[in-house]
């Protein structure tokens, strides 16, 4: 068991190769705000109780119903194969091992019937990606829900891939021998990874589509990609169950606020209507316990779950979010606090820029 997540990133980048690590630690333009992403959970300061008598604390969480043994969810990661060959498999194995919860991607490399049989009965969430034909997306839906899978995951931050210079500078393809499973069938799989789609995707994806996935499906759509009080609020009224606050792991609009500053706006917005989850730089406990005191229900993992998956297949994601789970137990007793509900906002002293936006 390493001692520090990132320990398998420098793993990652020592047998991955680097174009391989480069596509997935990889961030927009100047990575502005793939870097922001991590550094803006840092610099919240938490206020810790003393005095509670508390010396445990119990980590179990729900989202949308689903039971979960710590509010951390596996984000949805394309192309997983690239990582180890065990690809989403062994993510699925990690996590279920970790009584977690996957969001499968739709560039997944592995079919999604594949991965719940491997599951072990570990929830799974459907990310949707709305293609042209939007037959191709009900098909895709239509197999995830048959195959068991609980919710549908909208991405709404890619409506046109963001500029990867690092994919660009490594003159990086996906290889062929590496092909996302669901969108093979339209004929033509994505090969320069961040830089084109092979023009599948559906770039005028609008707030319509989340009805229209909901009545679909009759799955709960989580839209994933809010990073605005009003985009959350029109969300919600548009049927969306959650909202994910995301700017892609900074891999879309370079400069896109980081999530940490983002998600209390977010959270105002919604209430107690749909639930809020935050992904973006979360690589702590700490990180953890400041995104649930800001009022997210969970937060979702992307990089560090690649990283563990490239190292130690999916014994590797186990013990990723094993780490965090143990790490945000430790954060809790540190702060005396029982139990994921217990956790409040004044755990984390205000900068000036959060109070203005949980006021506003
Ligand atoms: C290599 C890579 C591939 C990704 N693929 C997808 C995807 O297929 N669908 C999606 O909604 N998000 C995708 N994301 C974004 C993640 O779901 C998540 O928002 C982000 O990685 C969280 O930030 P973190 O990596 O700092 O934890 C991807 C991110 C990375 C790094």
């Amino acid at each position: 068991m390493s001692v520090d997540v990132r320990e398998f990133e420098r793993q990652a980048e020592r047998t991955l190769g680097r174009a391989i690590f480069d596509y997935f630690a990889g961030g927009a333009e100047r990575e502005v705000t793939l870097h922001r992403n991590v550094t803006a959970w840092g610099t919240l300061d938490l206020r810790p109780h003393v005095l509670r008598g508390i010396e445990t604390a119990g980590t179990s969480a729900t989202v949308l119903g689903a039971e979960i043994a710590a509010p951390i969810l596996v984000a949805p990661i394309a192309y997983q194969s690239l990582a180890h060959p065990d690809g989403e498999v062994g993510t699925a194995k990690g996590t279920a091992a970790a009584g977690g919860l996957m969001v499968v991607s739709s560039r997944t490399t592995m079919p999604l019937e594949e991965i719940a049989a491997e599951s072990q009965g570990a929830p799974l969430w459907f990310q949707v990606y709305l293609l042209k034909d939007r037959g191709w997306t009900a098909e895709a839906v239509a197999r995830a829900r048959e195959a068991g899978y609980r919710a549908l995951v909208l991405t709404a931050d890619t409506p046109i891939l963001g500029r990867r210079r690092r994919d660009e500078r490594n003159a990086f393809q996906i290889p062929p021998a590496v092909v996302a499973a669901h969108h093979r069938a339209v004929g033509s799989p994505s090969r320069l990874a961040g830089r084109d789609d092979g023009g599948l995707q559906d770039p005028s994806v609008k707030l319509e589509d989340i009805a229209w996935l909901g009545e679909l499906s009759g799955l709960p759509v989580v839209v994933k990609g809010v990073l605005r009080a009003d985009d959350a609020h029109a969300c919600i009224e548009a049927g969306a169950k959650a909202v994910v606050v995301s700017n892609h792991g900074g891999r879309q609009l370079d400069s896109a606020v980081s999530t940490a500053v983002a998600l209390p706006e977010v959270v105002g917005a919604v209430g107690n209507r749909a639930e809020v989850y935050v992904d973006g730089g979360i690589r702590e406990g700490t990180d953890i316990l400041k995104a649930l005191a800001f009022g997210a229900r969970a937060v979702l993992i992307g990089r560090p779950i690649v990283w563990g998956l490239a190292a130690l297949g999916g014994e590797g994601v186990r013990q990723v979010l094993e780490e965090l789970r143990a790490s945000l137990a430790r954060a809790m007793v540190l702060c005396q606090v029982a139990s994921v509900g217990e956790i409040s906002p004044d755990l984390v002293a205000r900068m000036r820029a959060n109070v203005r936006r949980l006021d506003s």
